[in-house]
């Protein structure tokens, strides 16, 4: 395989061009790094060659490393690692130095950097290493340094060569958060140096007129001083003690690589540069060597893209959606019209009072305008978005339609008659999906005259923002409408998972306890200050009070309603009932209402807590330890994960780690439930739910899968990872 070829021009200049085989992106493997190696060398050593362009022979530049080297990376220990980083910036290193001589930097030969389209991660971190970086004027194009998102930091020297660029203050939200820009917000932040029409000519252009003093970088002339002070300058001092505050109060201590990034950037602002080189190295070493890491990198992108890609799709053919019917235009049902309009299917969409679809287009219409304010969309688009729906009360529109998704009120007559009224007219092979969040989906199925055709499609709210989908195989669901759902999942761009119908199918079903378990806590006197700092000390976004005043009070006393209607007897939350009927009396409902747990302004911008807390449920003299209220938040989400498992309401604990991250934000520096209960081991696990289940009660019992593993020594990736079934 060749992932990079040379061609030398005639004028002496040598286009590198990266073009991995049978991929649509660009991303580095050790072994494309070696091939480049072995180019740049041969380009620096032929007097034929003035000067050397690195560019790509597809659409983008480059993704960045190959996060499946990364992870296998880590096999070889962290000696394997640290030396495979260090290979990384010797080559990098020789482009920068680009054969010049090292005392009076000249003779070099210049390098420049031409990127067609979107450059991440090592992506940019090559060109960065070049002298100089054109990037194409294309706004489709994406530029920065993603890797923390998955638990790590631009470890090939981008970190240590954005700071020197661009000082520390100026790197932070490239490298803390992220962020990525289009070409033209990149150049002006400093992130690259040109925009141009034609990138490989003006680099080419550029090369053959560079002189020596272009190649040196400053930190390599000099009296070079780092933008912005460094550490221990006045103005730097202040930068860095703000920095190292502001990224503890946002990651309060749970995400290593943040605290690893800012280290290796302190520490290598004091030193010379290729010391700085091998500090970063050995801090992304430390931040790889982390489980922490290993797990992000699993769920968030291995496994993520995995299930994108149809992991448990059923052999079926393509069933992508060219028409879908919508009934139902709430909140959900616009929700739901919007993301499919913008993936370029047509949508019916369908209300009882023609106003009702009226509004529920208008909603998409609404979000065009925002995106158009932020320059993320214009008027054609919109245009175009809107024209693909059509409103209308008429069931006979649905005609042609291969998919209804249902989203009217959540009563089982209400589903069952539209799914009758919907049914009359489709197309005999449509598939018809519901939306229910709370239903079970076999019972709504026997409205149907196909139950092999009905499915569930769960949304999260708001849909246009939440990248999970839930698909739910009622008892009859056949495979086709599971490939359907998947399609069309794939189609809006979301992540799926798909389980088994069961009450509250799966990710409600862990994240009621969790709420639940914060309430309960305020009922027992626990400082409602200290449930929430201790769940977000554990990584959670959201506390559990929060969340709540978030999802709406009166939601949580309908769905304590039913359940409890369900259960009888059995009902196990009757304390939490008497918080939450007793804020729902008093017509705190949460933010909607301005009041919840917490107190709002007029704005309906949170406040401190509702005083009346303390007067119904005044705070014990003796508070808890933080760690057995973490324990009760954490575990009472994994153990009913195990349970969803064990029970076989999940197939696949790719899905279960995946769907608690994007579905409700579970700790993503664990990689999900089942990563981090692996990260603890079974026999942990069982002891502290044994100790909790004595205190608190039979919610905490070890489900018997998680004893199994612990007497066998098993973990969950161990036992089941890879797309092993659970079954
Ligand atoms: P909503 O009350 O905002 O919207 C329901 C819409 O259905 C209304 O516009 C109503 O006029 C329309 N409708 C009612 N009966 C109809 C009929 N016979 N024919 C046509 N249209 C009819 O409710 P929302 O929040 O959008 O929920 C809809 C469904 O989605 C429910 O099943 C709910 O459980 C589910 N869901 C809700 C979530 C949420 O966060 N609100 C999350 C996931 C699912």
């Amino acid at each position: 395989m060749t992932d990079f070829t040379m061609q030398k021009d005639a004028d002496g200049v040598a286009i590198v061009t990266w073009d991995v085989p049978g991929k649509s992106m660009n991303v580095l493997s050790l072994d494309g790094a070696a091939e480049l190696n072995a180019l740049i060398d041969d380009a620096l050593a032929d007097e034929a060659v003035k000067g050397i362009v690195i560019t790509s022979g597809k659409k983008d530049f480059a993704a960045g490393m190959d996060l499946n080297v990364i992870a296998s990376m880590k096999e070889g220990g962290a000696q394997s690692v640290f030396d495979g980083v260090m290979t990384l910036h010797h080559l990098l290193r020789k482009i920068e130095l680009a054969g010049m001589d090292p005392k009076t930097k000249k003779g070099g030969k210049p390098i420049a950097a031409a990127l067609p389209g979107t450059a991440l991660g090592i992506g940019l971190e090559l060109p960065l290493a070049t002298h100089r970086i054109f990037a194409a004027d294309n706004p489709k194009a994406r530029i920065g340094l993603p890797e923390i998102m998955v638990g790590i930091f631009p470890g090939a020297g981008g970190t240590t060569r954005l700071v020197r660029r661009l000082g520390a203050m100026g790197a932070a939200p490239f490298l803390l958060e992220g962020k990525l820009s289009d070409p033209a917000k990149a150049k002006g932040a400093g992130l690259i140096d040109e925009v141009a029409a034609d990138p490989v000519a003006a680099a080419r252009e550029w090369v053959l007129k560079a002189s020596d003093t272009d190649l040196v970088k400053p930190w390599d002339a000099k009296g070079y001083k780092m933008p912005g002070g460094e550490p221990y300058h006045p103005a730097g001092y202040m930068t860095f003690v703000g920095a190292s505050a502001m990224v503890h109060g946002k990651t309060l201590g749970v995400y290593p690589a943040a605290k690893a990034l800012l280290s290796a950037v302190y520490e290598g602002a004091m030193v010379p540069f290729d010391t700085a080189l091998k500090i970063e190295a050995r801090w992304f070493t430390n931040v790889l060597m982390n489980p922490s890491s290993t797990a992000m990198i699993r769920s968030l992108f291995i496994n993520k893209e995995a299930l994108e890609k149809g992991a448990n799709r059923p052999d079926a053919p393509d069933q992508s959606v060219k028409k879908v019917g919508i009934l139902g235009a709430g909140m959900m049902g616009a929700g739901i019209a919007h993301v499919s309009a913008m993936a370029g299917i047509e949508v019916v969409l369908i209300d009882s009072a023609q106003e009702a679809a009226e509004r529920g287009k208008a909603h998409s219409a609404g979000l065009l305008d925002k995106a158009i304010s932020r320059r993320k969309a214009t008027e054609e688009k919109k245009a175009e978005v809107l024209a693909r729906i059509t409103p209308t009360t008429d069931y006979a529109a649905l005609q042609g339609c291969d998919l209804v998704v249902e989203a009217v009120f959540e009563d089982p007559s209400v589903k069952a008659e539209v799914t009758k009224k919907a049914e009359a007219v489709l197309p005999a092979e449509a598939i018809f999906a519901t939306n229910t969040s709370t239903l079970p989906i076999s019972e709504l199925a026997k409205a149907s005259a196909r139950p092999d055709q009905f499915i569930g499609i769960h949304f999260f709210s708001p849909v246009d923002k939440m990248a999970l989908v839930e698909i739910i195989k009622g008892k009859e669901t056949g495979p086709r409408a599971v490939a359907k759902a998947l399609d069309f999942v794939r189609q809006i761009r979301k992540t799926p998972i798909v389980v088994n119908d069961a009450r509250f199918f799966y990710a409600n079903r862990c994240i009621i306890p969790y709420i639940n378990e914060g309430i309960r806590m305020v009922a027992e006197g626990v400082s409602p200050v200290l449930v929430e700092n201790a769940a977000k000390m554990m990584g959670m976004p959201l506390g559990p009070l929060q969340l709540v005043d978030e999802t709406s009070i009166d939601l949580g006393v309908k769905i304590a309603r039913a359940t409890r209607a369900a259960m009888g007897d059995a009902y196990p939350d009757g304390a939490v009932d008497e918080v939450i009927f007793k804020l729902a009396e008093q017509g705190r409902l949460g933010r909607k209402a301005k009041a919840g747990f917490y107190d709002y302004d007029e704005a309906g911008k949170r406040q401190g807590f509702w005083s009346g807390l303390a007067s119904d449920w005044p705070e014990a003299d003796a508070q808890p330890e933080l760690t057995e209220i973490q324990h009760r938040l954490m575990f009472v989400q994994a153990l009913e994960a195990v349970r969803a498992l064990e029970q076989g309401v999940l197939e696949d604990i790719r899905e279960g780690d995946v769907g608690a991250i994007l579905g409700w934000g579970f700790a993503p520096w664990s990689g999900g439930p089942f990563s981090w209960l692996d990260m603890l081991g079974a026999p942990r696990v069982v002891e502290i739910a044994d100790a909790l289940e004595a205190k608190f009660g039979p919610r905490f019992a070890a489900p018997q899968l998680l004893r199994d593993m612990a007497t066998k020594g098993d973990s969950f990736y161990g036992r089941f990872g890879a797309g092993k079934k659970a079954a």
